[in-house]
């Protein structure tokens, strides 16, 4: 049976969505750009249903938090080895620090992944010598919920609403690409097929 955009637009659904489950999978620490140029990996923590928004976590110390505040064009890089598939993606991304999101992000979050939060120091920050800047006594051990409540003031959701999505796939007949757009989080997709 043929290919159709349907198909397409369900497999990056299918594809992001089990990524944000499945730490084995190649997708789940895709490649996140800003507009500044700079690229880094983060964590893919959940990918909404029609592909509204996708969220990861972060510090709000971090110099991408500062650079996409409120609202800043962001992309997204993701491939998947064992299908050939490549998803290039592009959205607005917004920094939420305090409210629903992040209170239930941080809820979610257990102890030994809120450690990060608890660094001394921010990302970027100058250290006097190699390490982690968290606590010495919690470098080596998880901490306990009460320990980690120091950490909520550093730890905020990167929410990306994608306005684009671009997948990819290798194979030797020369591959199959599709773009699909739409103007806003809240209008359908709309599809077409390009050369790869
Ligand atoms: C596999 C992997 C997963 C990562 N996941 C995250 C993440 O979920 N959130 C995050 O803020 N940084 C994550 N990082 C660290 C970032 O790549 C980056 O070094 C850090 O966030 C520095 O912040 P900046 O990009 O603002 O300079 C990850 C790094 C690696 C190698």
């Amino acid at each position: 049976m043929d290919l159709t955009l349907d198909d397409v637009l369900d497999d990056a659904v299918q594809r992001l969505a089990k990524a944000a489950r499945n730490r084995r999978c190649a997708m789940h620490t895709p490649v996140v750009g800003t507009a500044d140029g700079d690229l880094r990996m983060m964590v893919l923590r959940e990918a909404s249903d029609d592909l509204a928004t996708l969220r990861f976590h972060t510090d709000l110390r971090s110099p991408k938090a500062a650079s996409i505040g409120d609202e800043a064009l962001v992309s997204v890089l993701a491939y998947d080895p064992e299908a050939r598939v490549q998803l290039r993606m592009r959205g607005r991304g917004r920094i939420e620090h305090s409210g629903p999101a992040a209170d239930a992000a941080w809820s979610r979050t257990s102890p030994s992944s809120r450690r990060c939060y608890l660094a001394e120091t921010g990302p970027g920050g100058a250290l006097e010598a190699a390490g982690s800047a968290i606590p010495d006594g919690l470098s080596h051990r998880s901490p306990t919920i009460a320990e980690t409540l120091p950490g909520r003031c550093n730890f905020a959701v990167l929410l990306i609403e994608l306005r684009s999505l671009d997948w990819l796939r290798l194979d030797h007949a020369g591959g199959t690409r599709a773009r699909f757009v739409r103007p806003d989080a809240g209008a359908p997709w709309q599809g077409q097929w390009i050369a790869p």
